[in-house]
């Protein structure tokens, strides 16, 4: 499935980021660079800019960046191939696949195949609904009864399956469909005693179910008949290869532009009312299609906003069954909302009787935090049974505690304390039981609390909760500082003169050889580093500012746009003329090292020393520590001088 480098590389070449980002918004000239409303974020002011000679753009409003294929991953929602896939088809760039394994290609090409297939079938059961007589007499005025207009069948590819056992397998195999294949796609039934497989949704009416790019993945059909009893009302194709029925939204490749300009997402039970709500002009919704939320869907969601309110039935099943999934959603920093409908409607039904104004302004003066709500909910099912009570005070703790924002955890502790007439100190120290649970359970490379105020920090309640966690401790500024070199200048010759042909790339890796940054994103960059030097690749900037992996390549934008600064910085500081940063390649790097070395070599001293400190036992043992102590004292003294030196040069 990969594509293969060379084309990756035409597609980047092609697509300017300029011309790819001016398909979704006005772009405008300025000097060298082009700015836009940040299409991410609304705005009226630009804060966007685009540097077509970098090919890459930066909002200075919400921090969105990348070039052109992180674009449209971000604006379409799209996996990295997939975007890649998408630009070569904007550009007319014929694909060239890289060599598959035999299993790898039979893969891909099933996949391929699946598509077709469903493809197909849409079309058939479209054409069924409009031009059969079948689909006119019975299917079509369904739909229409149902109040959904030419349009909105259209938009959602509504269709119809006949009646006949074998319509649709025959038509299929006809058309030089294999009956494996027809199969595998789910859309015949599962072979019975005999051998046989019939239609899998004869006699019903078809609902596509579209990929985030708007590819046929699945079909739900409904029943026609209310009233049919010993059937399902609904039925959906299997699990295929293209199928994953978990991280799939109803809806969301006709929802998903206006999930991100209105910035909230409508998360509903079914079709109907995804279809319904769009009908009526709200579009930005989609539907779990009767099961709770999975954590891939709302990632999927989180594509395009971080707000979502839920519209669920006035009926409690239902709002137990969203409550179950609230944890998740709260985990993954979305907020919120819920709104609960009368008894007996559900959106679609609600819609239709009250029209979009009355219902938007429903669903806002109805919608309750999802904290709240579930707030007042324990309340009324504990009453006044304190054991009951406090079971659902934990609870509420926990779904609190999921939240990763620490300002607004806060907000919903006081929130809840007002709620449930409680000291807001009894549920801080239970959220706090749980903090320290998880920081347990963890092991966080990053954090090691340096001193007493930290550790205390950590388990300290409100905002200074997270703090260790983004604790810019030394070691991590000088893994960035050596870093920004990496990223701007690794390709460049550390010392022309002296040293003619050797990388800084090379320089560092040599110097860092047993040393692995604390720092996970640093760690990954420079391992990449050390297997492209390896064979034989020195990766120049435009390797990471194009990467792949959305945070190198942030990193790399952000380290790229702050070299100057460092220049000047370094000029004022020492008052030294230079040209270039160039020039002081080999002084910032040699420097930049014996930083590192002196950070790391600094929290093996204090590490040894905590290790002294706590020492009960063999005596022998604590004098290793003490050796181990002065040899580590003697580096720091080396490297302090020749720092000294470096700097007073
Ligand atoms: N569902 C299903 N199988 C069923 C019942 C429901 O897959 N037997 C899924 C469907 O995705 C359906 C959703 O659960 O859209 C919600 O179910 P329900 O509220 O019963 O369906 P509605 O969408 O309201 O359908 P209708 O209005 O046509 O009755
Ligand atoms: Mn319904």
């Amino acid at each position: 499935m990969r594509i293969d480098p060379e084309t990756v590389e035409r597609i980047k070449q092609t697509a300017a980021v300029a011309d790819v980002i001016g398909d979704y918004v006005t772009v405008k000239k300025k000097g060298a660079n082009y700015w836009a409303c940040c299409p991410f974020h609304g705005e009226k002011t630009p804060s966007f800019s685009i540097s077509p000679s970098k090919g890459i753009y930066k909002c200075f409003g919400c921090g969105k960046a990348g070039d052109s294929v992180r674009f449209i991953m971000d604006i379409e929602g799209l996996g990295y191939g997939e975007a890649l896939r998408h630009l070569a088809k904007k550009y007319g760039i014929d694909i060239q696949e890289e060599e598959m394994t035999d299993d790898q290609l039979l893969r891909q090409n099933e996949r391929e195949s699946l598509l077709i297939i469903l493809e197909y079938a849409k079309e058939f059961f479209k054409k069924q609904l409009t031009d059969s007589d079948e689909g006119k007499s019975i299917a079509l005025p369904y739909f229409k009864e149902r109040g959904f207009s030419d349009a909105t069948i259209q938009a959602f590819d509504l269709g119809y399956s006949p009646e006949g056992w074998d319509v649709f397998l025959k038509t299929a195999l006809k058309h030089g469909f294999s009956q494996d294949i027809i199969e595998k796609a789910g859309l015949v039934t599962n072979k019975n005693d005999e051998g046989k497989v019939y239609d899998r949704f004869r006699n019903r009416v078809i609902f596509p179910i579209h990929s985030v790019a708007g590819k046929v993945i699945a079909f739900g059909a409904r029943i026609l008949k209310s009233d049919a009893k010993n059937q399902a009302k609904y039925l959906n194709s299997p699990e295929t290869v293209v199928y994953h029925k978990s991280a799939t939204l109803y809806g969301i490749a006709q929802a998903k532009n206006e999930i991100r300009q209105k910035d909230v997402c409508y998360l509903v039970e079914g079709y109907t009312d995804v279809i319904s709500l769009h009908q009526a002009g709200i579009k930005n919704v989609v539907a779990s299609s009767g099961t709770s939320l999975t954590i891939e869907q709302i990632k999927l969601i989180g594509r395009f906003t971080n707000h979502v309110t839920v519209l669920y039935d006035g009926d409690s099943a239902g709002i137990k069954a969203a409550l179950r999934g609230m944890d998740l959603i709260l985990e993954e920093g979305l907020q919120v909302n819920l709104v609960v409908f009368p008894e007996g409607q559900d959106p679609d039904s609600f819609v239709r009787s009250i029209g979009s104004e009355a219902f938007i302004e429903y669903i806002q003066k109805e919608a309750r935090d999802v904290i709240s709500f579930q707030a007042n909910l324990f309340m009324k099912e504990a009453g006044d049974d304190p054991f009951k009570k406090s079971e659902l005070i934990k609870e509420m703790v926990q779904s609190i505690s999921k939240i990763p924002d620490a300002i607004q955890r806060s907000l919903f502790i006081q929130k809840t304390s007002q709620l449930m007439r409680l000291e807001e100190d009894v549920l801080l120290a239970e959220m706090n039981k749980l903090h320290l649970k998880k920081v347990q359970q963890k092991s966080m490379p990053t954090l090691s609390p340096q001193n007493e105020a930290e550790l205390q920090a950590l388990f300290e309640p409100g905002p200074e909760v997270d703090a260790p966690v983004e604790v810019q401790n030394l070691a991590y500024y000088q893994e960035l500082e050596c870093m920004r070199l990496l990223v701007n200048y690794g390709h460049l010759e550390i010392s022309p003169e002296k040293a003619p042909g050797v990388s800084l790339l090379q320089y560092l890796i040599h110097e860092l050889e047993e040393v692995h940054f604390q720092t996970p994103l640093f760690k990954g960059i420079m391992d990449t580093c050390r297997s492209e030097f390896a064979r034989g690749v020195i990766p120049e900037p435009s390797f990471y500012l194009h990467h792949p992996e959305e945070e190198v390549q942030r990193f790399a934008i952000d380290a790229s746009s702050d070299k100057h600064v460092l220049s000047t910085v370094w000029r004022d500081r020492h008052e030294i003329k230079v040209k270039k940063d160039e020039e002081l390649l080999e002084d910032f790097a040699y420097k930049n090292i014996l930083r590192l070395r002196k950070v790391y070599n600094d929290q093996h001293i204090k590490d040894v020393m905590e290790r002294m400190d706590q020492y009960v036992g063999d005596p022998n043992e604590m004098n290793d520590l003490l050796l181990e102590f002065i040899h580590l004292k003697e580096i720091q003294k080396n490297i302090s001088q020749e720092l000294g030196t470096v700097i007073e040069k």
